[in-house]
């Protein structure tokens, strides 16, 4: 398969590299391009000035006036859940607050009960609908939480879903166990209890199934301390997950230090980020994700992307996904709201939710920038004329065609 005249065909970044910096603003394409499909896989691709010669046999297709872009990756949701929670929604409208929602039981434990009443098989087909709504929306890679079953055969089963969805979802999948994303009412008294019960039965569990990539902590206060998060995410460690930290969501806790202390992949949130909390990161490797549809949806402070930028850190930015901060998994409107609320400029933003969230899920080797050898997933757009005409047109539905693994989905 080919697509010739593409109008532009954004995302041909030289490496597959985290971008940082002033680097994040620059995404490079090509104007009037063809990019050649080869099975699963991306082929060549240049200029119309040097069309192939060889394409005799190619199913042609004109993309003219179009775009191309690389398929998001999407490296923080909670997609694997049962039930919804529009009565928080409302409640929150009328000036409930998330910790106060949580506080009384609602929040994280209402989804978690909806998730211990469900099948496997009924927790599989809610995501994978959910999954397929991501996809068709432009979607190409996706990291998942664990954390609404906070008991260890619920927290299993939640893993195998995922599990199941890795092996028969076409995009990739990788699966982060999130034990520690509150504590379950029968340890509301004896939290040292559950962290004990994380540490001693739930992670051996869980890594000798080989059911998890990485580990995260909701780090926070009213939920697990800087010290307990330290204690799980090192047993995590030694049984080779990588951790990735929820951070710095509702206060300036210490999580930042903690994910630079034991090199955690990425410290995602970051909505109360102090100048020392930029320092640290600077000092170190950790990917910074933000999720500002969390902090749409909550009303709170967006994070400082702006000044984490131009103190020359990179982000990735991903949906969040998930039923109690941001039930919505499409990452055209978290670009929008990066560029609108956090004034990211659009090559930041793209650039953000493509090759830097694939490399805050360790996939930028085959997916999320247009290279040759790269898994085809990509996205053709409606008529379009440049990369900022999507976030500034608010709102629009600006895919035409979504493929993944070379076939339209
Ligand atoms: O990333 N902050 C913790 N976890 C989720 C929310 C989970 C929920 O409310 O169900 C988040 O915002
Ligand atoms: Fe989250």
């Amino acid at each position: 398969m080919l697509l010739s005249n593409i109008h532009r065909l954004y995302g041909v970044h030289e490496q597959s590299r985290f971008l940082e910096g002033s680097d994040q603003a620059s995404l490079p394409f090509l104007e009037n391009a063809w990019l050649r499909i080869r099975g699963e896989r991306i082929g060549s691709y240049g200029t119309m000035a040097d069309f192939p010669e060889d394409v005799q046999d190619a199913w042609i297709i004109d993309a003219s006036g179009r775009m191309v872009l690389p398929a998001f990756c999407d490296a923080h949701t909670h997609v694997v859940f049962a039930g919804s929670r529009e009565a928080e929604f409302v409640e929150k409208i009328g000036g409930g607050t998330y910790a106060e929602i949580a506080a009384k039981g609602g929040g994280i434990l209402s989804t978690m009960q909806a998730v211990r009443a469900a099948s496997e098989q009924e927790l599989f087909e809610a995501s994978w609908h959910r999954i397929r709504r991501m996809m068709e929306q432009g979607t190409g890679a996706m990291e998942i939480k664990s954390g609404y079953g906070l008991d260890l055969k619920n927290e299993l089963k939640l893993l195998r879903v995922i599990r199941r969805i890795r092996e028969q979802a076409p995009i990739p999948v990788r699966a982060t166990f999130l034990g520690a994303h509150a504590f379950p009412p029968d340890y509301r008294n004896n939290r040292e209890a559950y962290v004990d019960l994380v540490i001693r039965e739930m992670i051996p569990a869980i890594t000798s199934e080989g059911l998890a990539d990485y580990i995260d902590v909701f780090c926070e206060q009213g939920f697990f301390t800087v010290d307990q998060s330290r204690r799980i995410l090192h047993a995590g460690l030694d049984l080779g997950l990588k951790p990735k930290i929820h951070a710095n969501q509702l206060s300036s806790s210490g999580a930042v230090q903690l994910g630079v202390e034991l090199d955690a992949l990425s410290v995602d949130h970051l909505e109360q980020l102090t100048p020392n909390d930029i320092q640290a990161l600077k000092d170190s490797t950790v990917i910074p994700t933000v999720l500002p549809g969390a902090a749409y949806f909550l009303r709170s402070a967006y994070p400082p992307a702006r000044a984490m930028l131009d103190a020359g850190l990179g982000l990735a930015i991903a949906t969040d996904y998930n039923p109690g901060s941001a039930p919505s998994g499409n990452m055209w409107f978290t670009i929008q709201l990066a560029c609108i609320q956090m004034r990211m400029t659009p090559a930041e933003a793209f650039n953000g939710a493509t090759i830097n969230g694939a490399c805050a899920m360790e996939v930028a080797d085959h997916a999320g920038s247009i290279r040759e050898g790269h898994l085809a997933n990509l996205i053709l757009t409606q008529p379009l004329p440049n990369l900022e005409s999507i976030p500034y047109a608010f709102g629009e539905n600006p895919v035409h065609k979504v493929m993944i693994r070379g076939m339209w989905v």
